[in-house]
């Protein structure tokens, strides 16, 4: 009411919202997630972490469908880093049958939404039975034109880069590149994010305040989002703050306003 008051005496014509106070016209066309804080979420409860990475699981869908309700084009989900693997056997047994698990509930909900899902990261070093369900879905779902769901798996942004690096290093080699022809544009078209716009705005969930490895190159004007929700209650109205933090920022990207 306050709000639509002021709005009618200001003089500066306030852009309109939708019913989450979020600007249509500016929600960002990509938003990254690093989806931390299952484990502590199962300890705080007494429970085993798998359980955390299950109730983890269980949001992903509210999420995504969020997404895709207020126009975002792009949503990368972090969900298994190349660190990952240091973990307990159990638990990295468990979360790599998640994903099978994941798309067996929701693959055909993404369908009817004509969602595209996409997997970055090295499905190589995946089980067999991971990679399998992963690449089914991405071939599933690889002519729909909807929101991308892009989801990190097995993904560290350092290895990503070197690998475009060492590409470069062979294109030069073998006379298909010069050197004077390598810039951003060269490096960004040999990651695994290729043909994606960089992320406008990255979440972290559960109070740390890093990226793990998470999209270093095309992070580098990205807005920064934390809070200390762990990712298990992580809610449609937590992500609806977020884009709207998002929206009240300044991007100036090294120019002035
Ligand atoms: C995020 O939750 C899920 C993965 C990294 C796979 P964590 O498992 O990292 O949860 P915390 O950080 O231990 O609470
Ligand atoms: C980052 O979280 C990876 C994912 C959320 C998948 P971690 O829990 O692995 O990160 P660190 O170890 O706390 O930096
Ligand atoms: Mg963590």
């Amino acid at each position: 009411m306050l709000q639509r008051l002021k709005r009618l005496f200001s003089s500066q014509p306030q852009p309109e919202t939708d019913g989450h106070g979020i600007v249509p016209d500016a929600v960002p066309n990509h938003v990254a997630i690093i989806m931390d804080g299952n484990g502590r979420w199962a300890r705080k409860r007494g429970l085993p972490r798998i359980a955390g990475h299950r109730a983890g699981m269980n949001k992903v869908k509210e999420i995504s469908l969020a997404a895709d309700d207020i126009g975002i084009k792009v949503l990368t989900l972090y969900a298994f880093s190349t660190e990952n693997w240091k973990r307990p056997t159990e638990e990295v047994e468990f979360l790599m049958r998640l994903p099978e698990e994941w798309l067996a509930k929701e693959l055909d909900t993404l369908i009817a939404r004509n969602c595209q899902i996409r997997i970055i990261g090295e499905t190589e070093g995946l089980p067999s039975h991971t990679a399998r369900v992963v690449q089914d879905a991405e071939e599933k779902t690889k002519a729909n034109t909807g929101m991308i769901l892009n989801i990190a798996l097995n993904y560290g942004s350092r290895r990503e880069i070197v690998a475009a690096v060492k590409q470069i290093a062979q294109d030069v080699q073998e006379g298909r590149l010069s050197v004077d022809a390598i810039d951003d544009a060269a490096i960004a078209e040999r990651l695994l994010t290729r043909g994606l716009p960089d992320p406008d705005l990255l979440i972290r969930t559960s109070g740390e305040v890093r990226l793990s490895n998470f999209l270093l190159w095309q992070s580098a004007y990205t807005e920064f989002w934390f809070t200390d929700v762990f990712w298990p209650d992580f809610s449609r109205e937590h992500f609806f703050q977020a884009i709207r933090a998002f929206q009240g920022r300044g991007r100036r990207f090294g120019g002035l306003k």
